[in-house]
């Protein structure tokens, strides 16, 4: 099977990027995933693609020629599908302009509901029953593109925020994968 080549955007933990990692293993996966891009260097997840020998880069964004460089980068390497997983930025221009309908995102609510930051805080003050997560398509606007595909968990009386991020990071890790397949077949 020729798997198309991935390259997956973080900026913390890397959760996503490591449940990514073991599933691309898989020899009937659809991506491989041939390098990973963080927003700082002080990303914890970048660990992962140290132990799994994925060649990673640092993104700054208020570098032009970093930019171009990361950009011609991903060209040569052939990438085809671009992964946002944690990813704290607003991706560049260039990257929308250039990899228009193959950026993709996990966020961590049913879009259309809770766009944007501190959605576990946000959720349980609205005593939501039901929560999870979506992956869809990355455009210009904010967490707005294309439904790839949701997940959906139960929100019980004993949640607080750290146990709902934990419950629906468990789903948002099979989630991805999914989707990935999903988008190839
Ligand atoms: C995930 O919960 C994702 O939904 C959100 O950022 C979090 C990243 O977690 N966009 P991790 O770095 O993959 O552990």
């Amino acid at each position: 099977m020729v798997k198309k080549k991935a390259c997956v955007f973080i900026s913390g933990a890397g959760s996503n990027l490591k449940a990514l990692i073991k599933r691309s293993r898989e020899y009937s996966f659809p991506i491989n995933i041939s390098c990973v891009i963080s927003s700082t260097k002080k990303a914890s997840g970048l660990s992962f693609a140290k132990i799994y020998k994925i060649p990673y880069y640092i993104l700054n964004l208020d570098n032009q020629l970093n930019i171009e460089s990361i950009l011609i980068k991903l060209k040569e390497d052939n990438i085809s599908l671009i992964c946002l997983a944690g990813y704290m930025r607003i991706l560049e221009k260039n990257f929308l302009d250039r990899f228009k309908g193959k950026i993709i995102n996990i966020h961590p609510s049913l879009l259309p509901k809770y766009k944007g930051l501190n959605t576990f805080k946000r959720i349980l003050k609205t005593k939501e029953k039901i929560t999870g997560c979506t992956v869809h398509y990355v455009n210009k606007k904010l967490d707005t593109g294309r439904k790839i595909l949701q997940k959906k968990i139960f929100i019980t009386p004993n949640d607080n925020e750290k146990t709902l991020k934990y419950r629906v990071q468990q789903v948002e890790h099979k989630a991805y994968a999914e989707a990935i397949i999903r988008i190839y077949n």
